[in-house]
């Protein structure tokens, strides 16, 4: 019998819940928010809250708030902000003890519940949180994604076209590696339509704003005193479209890598292509020598991460 795709959204705090409202409004299947015992509450409210919402706006999902994992079984997509976010003055990677924690627990249920769900991690600091997920869990790595690359490149994009004075519908951006100061703006691939972006801006002005990338979620974190929700919900919500819809988009995100780039065993934000099989496959681009060193100094960052999970 046909039936509704099932999100499971594990975390119901701030982008948790923007994740709820984009997936109802855009109807991809009913939403479960999920989040501790001592939040149920919070995601019970804003449950309902979005579906009243759905009487206002035309749409009709059943949103279930809860902390009962038995009520995310059989989930075909699963996105998990459980854990906690930046304040001023942190790096992601300051949050790795008490999010590997977390993100062990939200695994180990994964594995019980939603076997055979699409997995895409948001929580920080991500490649670490990805790499845990897939141990934990146990689940193939086509189906264990991290979301950082489309959120990094969103915003490149952005501060290309305010300084060019174009739309952001014409801007092409493109960064990869892992997600945090190391991560790598691919220049060589960013165009206006096409248009190589070195033949359109200066080098101190392309320069500032591959800088400002790399800071974009400080940026914000500096401004509110938390992290980033909007854009990053998007980000995911565009994901979870292209595995469920079988949309074959090619997009960075945090990839499980078996020789790929020269890299083994490693989650780190490579281009893949998404689809109804989940990654489907890592796409190798050509990177000059300049942007394969910063990728390898990123990929270097990343595992010694990984490796300090390890012990915890
Ligand atoms: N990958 C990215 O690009 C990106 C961007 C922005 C934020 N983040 C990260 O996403 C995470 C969530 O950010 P936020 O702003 O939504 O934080 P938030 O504090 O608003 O929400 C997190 C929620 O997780 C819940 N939680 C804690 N432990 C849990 C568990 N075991 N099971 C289920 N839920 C649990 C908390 O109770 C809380 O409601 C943070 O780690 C943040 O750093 C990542």
């Amino acid at each position: 019998m046909p039936r509704r795709n099932k999100i499971a959204l594990i975390g119901a705090g701030n982008i948790g819940g923007e994740l709820a409202a984009l997936a109802a409004r855009e109807q991809i299947g009913d939403v479960v928010l999920f989040d501790i015992p001592e939040k149920e509450g919070l995601a019970k409210g804003k449950a309902l809250d979005l579906e009243q919402n759905g009487s206002v706006l035309g749409y009709d999902v059943k949103i279930t708030g809860t902390s009962n994992w038995d009520d995310c079984a059989g989930s075909d997509v699963v996105i998990v902000t459980a854990g906690v976010p930046r304040k001023p003055g942190m790096s992601r990677d300051d949050l790795l003890s008490i999010n590997l924690k977390i993100i062990r627990n939200v695994a180990e249920n994964v594995k019980t519940k939603c076997k055979d769900a699409f997995v895409i991690v948001i929580s920080n600091p991500l490649d670490a949180m990805v790499f845990e997920m897939k141990k934990v869990s146990g689940l193939p790595a086509k189906r264990v994604v991290g979301m950082a690359g489309v959120l990094d490149s969103a915003r490149m994009t952005l501060f290309l076209a305010r300084e060019l004075g174009v739309s952001s519908k014409d801007v092409r951006a493109m960064v990869l590696g892992g997600h945090g100061d190391t991560m790598v703006p691919v220049t060589s691939y960013c165009t206006v339509n096409g248009v190589p972006i070195k033949t359109l801006i200066g080098k101190d002005k392309l320069d500032a704003i591959v800088t400002r990338t790399a800071g974009g979620g400080g940026e914000i974190v500096k401004l509110m005193g938390t992290s980033a929700y909007y854009a990053p919900a998007s980000a995911a919500i565009a994901m979870a479209k292209a595995y469920l819809y079988d949309e074959k988009r090619m997009l960075p995100c945090a990839a499980y890598c078996e020789g790929e780039y020269g890299y083994k065993d490693l989650y780190i934000g490579v281009p893949c292509v998404i689809g109804g099989g989940g990654v489907e496959k890592i796409v190798s681009i050509e990177l000059n020598a300049e942007e394969k060193a910063q990728l390898d100094k990123s990929a270097a960052a990343v595992r010694e991460l990984v490796e300090a999970s390890k012990k915890l």
